[in-house]
């Protein structure tokens, strides 16, 4: 094996306190109520961890003050109880929406931010519980909303595509590569439909990792060196949790599936080879490694892309499409 090669998994979400969820400060707008109590985390006296303590209660203004002095205090995240993620996922969406019917405001960005913050909240909410077919759902309907967003914005795409969260997390992991492979199938010149397909299946790519132990960070999971061991069956189990929602694409379970067979057949969970690999099956392997190699969640980071998309050209250009992944580099070029 070699050691340079990117690791092709992300290790599970950190949980970093039990019973709360945490999200982006910059979610909550100024002159809104709290949707559910807002903790922050704070190191207390005599106390050597830092602990959650509640910040703002819920229905209580969020102040222009209090956020900014936050902020300037180097805040990046607040926690949402999970009982309570449901109103914070609500808040989120109409919140999302009103920032992008009223762009002419004082952020521009702030339609983007809140529609990123949006996606994420309801992928953690999924992954908390994968098997909550309601939940899969909803964030089923919120990748199309943003597939609407960015189809025809070209302002909004390439926006929503330099946002793309740094937090190392299975949850940044599935929204970054279901944006990647939105951007990629359109500049393929894909049809939209092909594209939300694409995108739905990276969105939830991962959800069968939540299902196993996760080793720590220096145990990084590599490609087709843990044979026999439960990772080969995350493609599977995602894909049947998916069955659960109503209405989806037969396409995007599938895909799901296939998401770590590689062309030579050294892949899993099939081991399929060659054309029994569909082009957006392809596509999900290359924007996978890219997303997993780049945002260094499993240990590695690739801090220039090009140095990753060169291993991905000579070690392992075996495992891919080698048309698409040149495709690839064009597209990444023009974000
Ligand atoms: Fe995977
Ligand atoms: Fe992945």
């Amino acid at each position: 094996m070699n050691a340079q090669l990117p690791t092709t998994e992300i290790i599970g979400p950190p949980n970093l306190y039990p019973g709360f969820a945490h999200f982006a400060l910059r979610a909550l707008v100024p002159g809104s109520d709290a949707p559910c109590e807002i903790r922050l985390e704070s190191l207390l006296p005599n106390h050597p961890e830092p602990r959650l303590v509640v910040a703002l209660t819920r229905g209580a203004e969020i102040t222009p003050a209090w956020r900014q002095r936050l902020l300037q205090s180097g805040v990046t995240h607040v926690f949402a109880p999970l009982e309570e993620l449901d109103l914070l996922l609500a808040y989120l969406s109409q919140q999302s929406q009103l920032a992008l019917a009223g762009s002419a405001g004082e952020d521009p960005m702030l339609g983007c931010h809140l529609a990123y913050e949006h996606a994420l909240c309801c992928l953690k909410a999924a992954l908390l519980d994968p098997r909550n077919g309601r939940r899969l759902g909803l964030g089923a309907a919120t990748v199309r909303k943003l597939v609407d967003m960015i189809w025809d914005n070209h302002t909004t795409r390439q926006a929503m595509l330099k946002m793309l969260s740094r937090d190392q997390d299975l949850a940044s992991h599935g929204l970054n590569t279901c944006l990647l492979a939105v951007g990629f199938a359109r500049c393929l010149g894909w049809s939209r439909l092909a594209a939300e397909r694409l995108g739905l299946a990276m969105f939830y790519h991962d959800l069968g990792l939540v299902d196993l132990d996760h080793p720590g960070p220096d145990d990084a999971i590599w490609d087709g060196i843990r044979e026999g061991t439960a990772i080969e069956d995350h493609p599977r189990l995602a894909r049947d949790y998916l069955l659960g929602i109503k209405d989806l694409d037969p396409g995007v379970p599938e895909l799901v599936y296939s998401h770590h067979e590689n062309l030579d057949g050294s892949g899993y969970p099939r081991g399929l080879a060659g054309e029994a690999i569909g082009a957006e099956a392809r596509a999900a392997r290359i924007v996978d490694i890219y997303e997993t190699g780049t945002s260094g969640a499993c240990g590695r980071q690739y801090s220039n892309p090009y140095a990753l998309l060169l291993v991905m050209r000579n070690e392992i250009g075996l495992w891919l499409d080698r048309s698409l992944l040149e495709q690839f580099v064009r597209f990444l070029g023009q974000i």
